[in-house]
Formats: C-alpha cells, structure tokens, sequence
C-alpha cells in the first residue's frame, strides 16, 4: 500500500492513538513504514479526539534503524529527515515506546519524539559507525541537545547499544516502564503528559547541552587524540565529530545540512559499502545450505579439552565464560598446573581492569577442573583436542578418545592445517569427528573454523555452527585441506613476504605496508611477537633461512628484546642496522640481485596470491561463498572492516588487474603463481566474487 497503511497502523484508546509499526523482523524504516509512521501522525494530528500520541512496534523490537538493504539504491516514499520532521512538528505530544533495540534511524524517530519511554530490557544506539556512516537522520544534531557533547561522541564514535537505564540516567529515556507492558506503561504517561498539559519538548530547541559544551572548548581534540589509535584508517569516526561540532556551533537547520554533507559522500564511498557488506556477510556464514534451521542439534552441557597451553588454556576460557564446565586434561602435572594458573591469571587481569567482577572470576574457575586422567572425559558431550601439531599424536589421542569418549559425544581438533578426514578415521566414529579451529589468542579472536570431516554427520556439524555464537564466536564452516581458509592463504602471503625481503624489499618496509593497509600489524612484528623459535631447535637448524639465522644468533623475538627488529625497555620496535646487514648478506649469498620496490608492488605481491588461494577455495569447495573467506580474514587476523576481506577486496581491484600479475609471475617467477580458473573467469565476464563492491 503507498501510504505505508499495510505495515503501519493507527488505533484509539480513548484521548491517546497509538501508531503501531509492524514490518517484520526488526521493523526496519522501509519506505513503507516510512510512509506509514508519517501518514498516521499526520492523521491522529488531525483527529481532535487524540490529545496524545503513542508510536510503538509490534514484534521482538522497536525500529532497529533505516533499511540498509534499501542504501544505494533509488529512494523512494517519504524521507527519513521529512518523517522525523512530521513527528517533530506533531501539535499533540508524541511519545516513542521503546523495547527490544532503537538503533540508528529508529533512535533518530524516538529522538523526534516529545518523549520516550522503554521497558528495562531495551537497549538504544545510533551503530551507524559500524557500516561507515555517520547517523544521517538527525542524529548527530539530536542526541548531543540531549545528553550533551561528551557522551554523544563516546556514543556515536562507538556505535554502542546502551541498555535503558544508562540511557535514563543520561537523560535519553524520560521513563521505565513495567517489563511485557510497555504498551499500558506508555499510554499511562501519555495520559499524565496530557493531564498535566506538559509542553511539546522538541529536542531540537533544547540549547542548555550546547551552552555547556561551549564552555570546553578542547573537548573535540581531547577526544580525537585519546582515539585516534582506534579510529586508525576509517572515515566515518571523523565524520561523527566533525557532525557533532557542528551542532555546537550551528543553528539546528544548517546542523541538519551539514549531517548530511558530511552522510553523503560516505554513503557513497567504499568503506561504508565494505562494512554493509559485512554487516550482510556476517548473518550469511551462519547459513549452510544443506543444515537447515530445524537440522536437529545435540545437546553441549559439559566440555573436556585435551592439552592445557596456551590454545587450550584460551578455548577452555570461552566455555568458561559461557557458564559451561569444563574438565581440562594434560600428561604432565607442571604443565596441568601452569595451564591452570595461566587462565587464572588471565581472568584476574581482566578483573584487575574492571571488565570483570572479581565474584565472576571464582565463578569461572570453579567451573574447571584440570586433570592428568584421559579417562575423566568420559561423561563430556563435546572434547576438543588441543595438543602439539604432529598428526602421529592427534591420532593416538583420538584413538583414545575413542575409548573413553560416552556415544554420541563430538570428538573436535582444533588441528591449524592437519587433514580432519585422517584424524576422524582413528576412530571408530567418524561420524562424531570434526575440526574446530580456533585463532590465537583463543579466548580473544572472534573466528571458529568448523572443519566439515568427510563423514560427519549433520547434526554434529549442525551443533558445531550453532555453538559458535554461544561462546562469542562466528563460526564459518570450511572444508578439509591443508590450513583450511584462513591459514592456506596466510601462507600465500607468508611466502611472499620472505621472497620481498630477499629480493630487495626490509622486513619493516614489508610490515608497514600492510600495517598502512590497515592490518594489526605485519608478519615480521607478528613472527618477533610470537616468538621466532616457534618449531625451530639448535640442534636441527640449518642456517638457512632469516628467522633460523636469527634464532642461531639469539634473536628470537620480543622476548630475547631483539628479533627482526630491535626493542628497547619498553617493546617498542626499531629497524635494525644489524638485521639489515643480515638481509643484504643473506639476498647476496643466494645470488639474488635486490631491486627497490614501490609500496604497491610490496602489496600487490602479498595479496594478491592470497586473492587466488581464496579464488581456489571457493573452486574446490572448500569455503561456501566469498562472504565466508571474508569474514575468516575479518575475524580471525584483523582484515581492516573497511576494506571488505580479500574477496570484496578483489573486487574493488577489479579480477582482471588480480589475474594480470598474478599471469606476469608465474612467467617471472614460478608456478606457484599460476591463476586459478575462477580467477580467469571473473576476469573475462567482469563478474565480481562478492557481487558487493
Ligand atoms: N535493515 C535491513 N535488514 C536488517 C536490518 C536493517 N537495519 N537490521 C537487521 N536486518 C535483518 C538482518 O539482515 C536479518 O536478516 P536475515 O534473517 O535475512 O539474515 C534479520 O533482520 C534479523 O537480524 P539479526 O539476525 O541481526 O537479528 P538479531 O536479533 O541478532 O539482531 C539487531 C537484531 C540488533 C537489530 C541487529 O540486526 C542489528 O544490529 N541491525 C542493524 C542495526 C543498524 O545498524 N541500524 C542502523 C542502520 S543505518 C541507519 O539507520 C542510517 C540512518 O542514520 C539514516
């Protein structure tokens, strides 16, 4: 219906219409529902027997914000601003009646409201910043009038969801009502705006916020320098400051335009349409096509792991932290009880912080039990193997598992590259065997792998993907090869970052590329954070390599205060003149003749092999869709969000610029090189992997 009747509608009870949204799931601004809200304010404002008017959602929530599968399209119906506007302007009070989540958009439309009341369970927020926008309907105007500069900053800049209380308490919420009555709740104080002829508060005549931040003039700079490390490469923080000034300064209409100057040309950029695109991404990995949602799942009560290091330790804490116990068993007794004093010490400093309560880290402990016995995980529905990466061990391990594991128990490894086929087939079970690959450190990345064996069943795998988001996790289901998604392309960019380095290029060059990319930080750093004699032993080294000659000579990383780079006292890195050295001797030694590289040919050669891993992947199966490899890399090694994951990526570079360098080195340099055939045919019909960018 034009007028938006069919998702909008608008009843009497008594003096008070009550305007119902009802566009399922999250009561999105569609157009629909835009013309709806602001056709049915217009009418219960011409109808002389509603003195007050209530808006409220039907279904799990309120406005959950402007339709984002709507961006980049034509509009269409009435616009945002116009429909806030129309409440705004309303000459009866109008009230916004908040449960489930007012965010972005839907924030904007209570903020146009008179006022707003919320269940205690309700959360609001404007998360724009999260798709690389900043709030375009007001937002940025409004809230600051409302709980002033400071916490407007912290609120837009951090897209939080601040749970109704907060939000009463810094003046966003007039009033709580009673938990399942909100409707009753908010007509009741809509009857006492009524009864007691309170005016019609428009926030944006509300001026004392503004005169208060006047009066801190170093507010804004204060907050970009205290931010600016986690702001590092995205546009649109920046944008929801500027937006927030200008309301300090201008009148509310210009403030208005400048929101919007400013909304534009992100929404048009590429950054804002990488972070949708994630957004989307992320809600599509939880589908598997052939595990519908009514696949059956087993139930995961009680979890053993084998292997009490630092990975174990780390998945161990994830369990934990969802309130499920937890039995860890290692060989040795030191080692069961360093492992054990590890996640103690990890939760005390997370206590330490205030991020936990120190009641809670008793709780969490209390729920572990270490062991030296494999035959205490006999009553657990999950173990997951957690030790060294030698498939002769993994086997041996699951061949006893197989023995004390109850029937019907998921037996999972969280193998890094091992074939889960091979392992599954120590047992008598393969049906219970899966991979579940978790990122270091364990109890901090958000990425989980599930290795979908050959011959589990569905409701394992089922049970595996579902688990994910229980434990704070995104679980992305791949397929059996070696390093799975993430790792078998890490080590496309691994190889190439040591041939740079040999052929002319410093390892800090190499890591500052990257680092200006937007990655955490590159491998070089990474190799000297872990520690370069990961796997490496005196008594086997050959010498050969960078890292094995730096570990002959000490350096082993961070810890040693010198690896590829020097550290001083306080970890800070240096490029080192001794490494240098090293390097030049090194490229010399293998009859390598070094050659400058530009910062986008040292790009180019680290991610654009990645690019035809993943274009293999996708070939062989291996990953479901493109949006899966991108949020492996997203959530698993720090893929800046604004740049969409290697595939979308792919896709702003276009296939056929990926597939000429990758053709010029494998006739440069070698087969490795070679494109793969999806690849080549991207390339030819211009189709895009992600069909995003
Ligand atoms: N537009 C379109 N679709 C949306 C949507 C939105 N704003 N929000 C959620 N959806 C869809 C999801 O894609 C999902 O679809 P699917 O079932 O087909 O996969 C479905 O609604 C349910 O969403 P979730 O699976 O995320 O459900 P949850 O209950 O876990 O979470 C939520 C609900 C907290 C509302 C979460 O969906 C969310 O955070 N949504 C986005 C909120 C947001 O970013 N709003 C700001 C939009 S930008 C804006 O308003 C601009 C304005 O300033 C001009």
């Amino acid at each position: 219906m034009a007028d938006g009747a069919g998702v909008v509608t608008l009843e009497r009870d008594g003096e008070i219409g009550i305007v119902t949204v009802d566009s399922p799931p999250v009561n999105a601004l569609s157009a629909a529902v835009r013309d709806g809200i602001a056709g049915r304010i217009r009418e219960a404002s011409a109808d002389d027997g509603i003195r007050a008017i209530v808006l409220l959602c039907a279904g799990r929530t309120f406005i959950a914000g402007a339709d984002i599968s709507e961006f980049g399209k034509p509009p269409k119906g009435t616009p945002l601003n116009l429909m806030i506007d129309t409440i705004e302007s309303a000459p009866k009070p109008v009230v916004a009646a908040i449960h489930g989540t007012a965010l972005g958009g839907g924030l904007e439309t209570a903020l146009g409201a008179h006022y707003r009341v919320a269940v205690p369970s309700a959360k609001v927020g404007l998360p724009e910043v999260k798709l690389g926008l900043i709030p375009g309907a007001g937002g940025t105007q409004r809230l600051p009038r409302v709980v002033g500069a400071k916490r407007a900053l912290e609120m837009i800049t951090s897209g939080e969801q601040v749970p109704a209380r907060a939000a009463q308490e810094s003046g966003l919420i007039d009033a709580i009502v009673e938990e399942g009555k909100l409707r009753e709740g908010a007509v009741a104080f809509a009857r006492t705006v009524v009864a007691e002829a309170r005016p019609l508060r428009k926030v944006r005549d509300l001026t004392d916020k503004i005169e208060a931040a006047k009066a801190e003039p170093g507010l804004f700079d204060a907050f970009r320098q205290a931010n600016a490390r986690k702001f590092r490469g995205f546009e649109a923080p920046e944008g929801c400051i500027k937006a927030i000034e200008a309301a300090m300064t201008l009148p509310f209409d210009e403030g208005l335009r400048a929101e919007r100057a400013i909304f534009e040309p992100l929404m048009a950029g590429t950054q804002s349409k990488a972070q949708r695109y994630v957004f989307f991404a992320e809600r599509e990995a939880r589908k598997v096509p052939d595990l519908p949602d009514s696949t059956p799942t087993l139930p995961v009560e009680s979890v053993g792991i084998v292997g009490a290091g630092t990975m174990g330790g780390g998945i161990a804490m994830n369990f934990l932290n969802a309130g499920i116990p937890v039995t860890i068993v290692e060989a040795k007794k030191e080692n069961l009880e360093r492992g054990l004093a590890t996640i103690r010490k990890n939760y005390e400093a997370t206590a330490a912080k205030g991020r936990l309560k120190p009641a809670d880290v008793e709780t969490r402990m209390n729920l572990l039990t270490g062991s030296l016995e494999m035959a205490d995980l006999g009553r657990q529905d999950l173990v997951i193997e957690a030790i060294f990466e030698n498939m002769e061990l993994k086997k041996e391990t699951f061949a006893k598992l197989d023995q004390v594991a109850k029937p019907g128990a998921i037996l999972a490894s969280n193998t890094s590259y091992l074939n889960v086929d091979e392992i599954a087939a120590a047992t008598g079970r393969p049906e219970s065997v899966i991979g579940m690959h978790f990122f270091s450190p364990a109890n901090v990345m958000r990425l989980l792998e599930v290795v979908r064996a050959e011959k589990a069943s569905k409701e394992v795998v089922a049970t595996a993907m579902k688990l994910g988001p229980k434990i704070g996790k995104l679980a992305v289901l791949v397929g059996v090869c070696h390093g799975f998604v993430g790792n078998r392309m890490l080590a496309e960019r691994q190889r190439e970052a040591n041939r740079l380095v040999e052929e002319g290029a410093m390892p800090w060059d190499v890591d500052r590329v990257l680092y200006e990319f937007g990655l955490p930080m590159g491998p070089f750093a990474m190799s000297d954070l872990a520690g370069l004699d990961i796997g490496w032993s005196r008594e086997t080294s050959k010498g050969e390599t960078l890292r094995e000659k730096l570990c002959e000579m000490d350096r082993r990383g961070q810890k040693t205060g010198a690896g590829f780079y020097d550290y001083d006292a306080s970890r800070t890195a240096k490029p080192s003149e001794l490494v240098e050295r090293l390097v030049l001797d090194h490229s010399k030694a293998k009859g390598i003749e070094r050659r400058a590289f530009t910062d986008e040919q040292i790009l180019e050669r680290l991610i654009f092999p990645m690019i035809n891993e993943g274009a293999k992947i996708l070939e062989e199966g291996k990953a479901l869709r493109a949006s899966d490899i991108d949020m492996v890399w997203i959530t698993g090694y720090g893929w800046p969000v604004y740049r969409g994951g290697p595939m979308f990526y792919a896709d702003t570079v276009g296939a056929r610029t990926v597939l000429a360098r990758m053709e010029e080195w494998e006739s440069e340099i070698g087969p490795e090189f070679k494109p793969s055939e999806l690849l080549r045919r991207k390339a030819a019909s211009g189709e895009q992997f992600t069909g995003a960018a």
